[in-house]
């Protein structure tokens, strides 16, 4: 049975950059023969629009069914004064929840060809390849109680953090097996010197780390985290961390190399069927206007067929495709730099479709 993808291209420039990631899917899938069958539907303020939810159940049943699910961004300021319930990230946030899409992987790779788009100095970033696997699915993005009251004519409002060791533990599971494909080093990142919830995270990552010793671990409390990431971020190979502080890191992580534009995200359960999203929003300030860079997206596709579809050999020749058009000198506006030609998401998209061959 031919394998299903639901295509979410999401708002703003979600439509542009998933419209050259599928130019890209279907020319491996002609390649290799691999016969997936694509469906369309509508998230955040899109689905919003249409159905008057963010997230509308007819599209949470086929996300469930699909085999994978490709996604864009979603939110703009268009749905900015919605009340929160039906707000774009809250169909974002129910998707990855309903289908226990608790591991986040965010890989910081810096392309060497790259290296001058970085804010840093190029010897603190050359070779860089991080992976941050943040917790998706609790902490306080989900929390109860969460709420807001008026009290003697003072608003009020409050959030909850909890952690339990069972989803603590295999986030850190995770990291760990994600560490011994690679580099054996594993950082946790917390703030265990404060937060009661993070002295657990601490000691159940620690219990895990038995089943590991052949990976070395450390922990590192967040704002010390957040400064050697740029201070020297070549010191790590694998973070795991928090739902809170993966989402933070993690566009820190990716500013080291050159630009949000580049990396891709995977979001997956415990059986490795995930959602696959570029790591940037919808910039909503560049939306429509054909500039965008589509590489993360492009790259997120290689992330589905690596991990949900078992087809590296594919995801490689993606990976090397974008690899080939950044040496041709090709760049979107984010990523351009003297010497090199810019080009629009359409000409980006066509050109990695070349290079596949
Ligand atoms: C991300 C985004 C989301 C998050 C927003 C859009 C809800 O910033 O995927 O990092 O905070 O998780
Ligand atoms: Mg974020």
């Amino acid at each position: 049975m031919s394998k299903t993808i639901l295509v979410l291209p999401g708002d703003g420039i979600g439509p542009e950059i998933m419209a050259e990631a599928v130019k890209v899917l279907a020319r491996v899938d002609a390649q290799r023969g691999l016969g997936y069958a694509l469906e369309y539907d509508d998230l955040g303020g899109a689905a919003y629009d249409r159905y008057g939810s963010p997230l509308a159940d007819g599209t949470l049943d086929r996300a469930r069914q699909a085999d994978a699910v490709l996604l864009g961004a979603v939110g703009g300021p268009k749905w900015d004064a919605i009340e929160p319930a039906l707000r774009p990230e809250r169909g974002l946030l129910k998707i990855r929840s309903q289908l226990g899409l608790f591991a986040n992987l965010r890989p910081a790779i810096l392309y060497p060809q790259l290296a001058e788009a970085s804010t840093l100095k190029a010897d603190v970033v050359a070779g860089l390849d991080v992976l941050i696997v943040r917790e998706l699915t609790g902490g306080i993005y989900f929390g109860a109680p969460r709420g807001r009251e008026t009290v003697d004519g003072q608003r009020r409002a409050w959030d909850t953090l909890p952690y339990s060791e069972g989803e603590i533990a295999r986030i850190a599971r995770v990291g760990f097996d994600a560490a011994r494909q690679r580099g054996r080093k594993l950082c946790s990142v917390d703030k265990a010197n404060v937060l009661a919830s993070s002295q657990l995270w601490r000691e159940v990552v620690e219990e895990v780390a038995k089943d590991y010793p052949d990976v070395a671990l450390s922990h590192m409390y967040v704002d010390n985290a957040a400064m050697q990431l740029v201070r020297a971020p070549k010191q790590f190979d694998v973070i795991v961390t928090d739902n809170m502080f993966g989402d933070i890191l993690s566009d820190q992580a990716s500013m080291l190399t050159g630009s949000i534009g580049m990396l891709p995200s995977a979001s997956l359960d415990a059986n490795n069927k995930g959602m696959y999203e570029p790591s940037h929003g919808s910039a909503p300030d560049i939306a429509g206007k054909g500039i965008a860079n589509p590489l993360a997206t492009i790259l997120s596709v290689a992330m589905l067929l690596r991990y949900s579809f078992g087809e590296a050999a594919a995801a490689d020749a993606i990976e090397q495709a974008v690899g080939k058009v950044l040496d041709q000198g090709l760049r979107t506006a984010d990523i351009c730099s003297e010497g090199t030609q810019q080009v629009g998401t359409a000409a980006m998209g066509d050109a990695v479709v070349a290079a596949l061959g």
